[in-house]
């Protein structure tokens, strides 16, 4: 049985001063027009720059941040959080950045079918418009035994899965990465089972905390983040997270994801957080927080248990952790 008590994260903004320093830069950039002075005046970094100008979106950031979601923590500095990222398609180092910049994410078509009334493809511009963006901010903690706390820009899941319209025969969402072997050099290697493919019930992909980011930091999303379109499933290990999406499918069959094709025995589909449940090679007792070398205990479901245990009550014979 759950007992309600105070979440962890549910702690005055006042108490986490970077988030407090860092939302007063927002306010600043915001109160001048989404930096274009500091552009001017050369002071903006080149490649934010740049990020910037090639966004047809970027008006809509910062986006109203969501206040449902609290930190048990610091905001972790885009330098580290910036810096030390996973993205196969373009290198298996942490060091991504340029090389991720070399993907072109305007134009940019996501295509919706599969088990739904009406399959269509979207424009990336158009489905940021007609989504009601809001910043949240969240916990990552990746299988790897890390973690960092970020403020994400996006939608509900949900909204796109009310305006996909999925038949009464879908039971599962299935995302897909770009591919593209010019571009992304992690793809010419065929070991890996390309594309990138991760999956949720439908039931999780409904569930509150299911995002789709389009930006973070009050702007839009970076490549190395995943741009143009990625999710964020923060009770889930980071690898289901799938970046760079251009693909979204309705199934009746679960999908056999990016990592269970690698290695099924380490990474399961569910993939939830459980520090009680190791990785063969990575404890998941606790984690180390991006930018520092302080170590936090990890907490089942990464913290959400209220809002997502609920989603496994049926499914206790799953292997829901690994
Ligand atoms: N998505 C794609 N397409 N390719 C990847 O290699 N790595 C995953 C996930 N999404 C990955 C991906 C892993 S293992 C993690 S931990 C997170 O992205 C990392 O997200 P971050 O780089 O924004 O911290």
């Amino acid at each position: 049985m759950l007992i309600k008590t105070r979440r962890r994260w549910e702690i005055r903004e006042s108490e986490a001063t970077p988030e407090a320093v860092f939302t007063d830069r927002r306010r600043f950039i915001a109160a001048l027009g989404i930096g274009s002075g500091l552009i001017g005046a050369g002071l903006w970094p080149a490649r934010e720059a740049a990020a910037q100008t090639r966004d047809p979106t970027a008006d809509l950031y910062p986006a109203k941040r969501n206040e449902t979601y609290k930190l048990d923590r610091d905001v972790t500095a885009e330098k580290f959080s910036g810096d030390y990222n996973n993205y196969y398609e373009f290198s298996t180092s942490k060091t991504v950045t340029p090389a991720s910049d070399a993907l072109k994410t305007r134009p940019w078509t996501v295509k919706i079918g599969g088990l739904v009334e009406k399959p269509m493809e979207i424009g990336i511009d158009d489905l940021i418009r007609r989504m009601p963006l809001e910043e949240r901010l969240y916990r990552l903690r990746c299988v790897e035994a890390w973690s960092m706390a970020v403020p994400w820009t996006g939608f509900p899941l949900r909204a796109l899965v009310d305006l996909a319209k999925p038949t009464s025969a879908a039971k599962y969402i299935v995302m897909q990465t770009f591919q593209d072997k010019a571009t992304a050099p992690g793809q010419r290697q065929f070991w890996y089972p390309w594309p990138y493919t991760e999956g949720l019930t439908l039931e999780e992909a409904r569930n509150d905390l299911a995002l789709m980011v389009t930006g973070v930091y009050g702007k839009p999303l970076p490549n190395q983040f995943g741009a143009p379109l990625r999710l964020a499933v923060p009770w889930k290990y980071g690898f289901k997270s799938v970046k760079a999406i251009n693909a979204i499918s309705f199934t009746a069959e679960r999908p056999k994801t990016f990592w269970e094709g690698l290695q099924a025995s380490e990474y399961g589909f569910w993939a939830n957080v459980n520090p009680a449940v190791p990785h063969p090679r990575w404890s998941q007792a606790d984690e180390r927080i991006l930018g520092s070398n302080d170590r936090r205990p990890t907490l089942l479901f990464n913290g959400y248990a209220e809002e997502v245990a609920p989603l496994y009550k049926d499914l206790q014979k799953e292997r829901l952790y690994a």
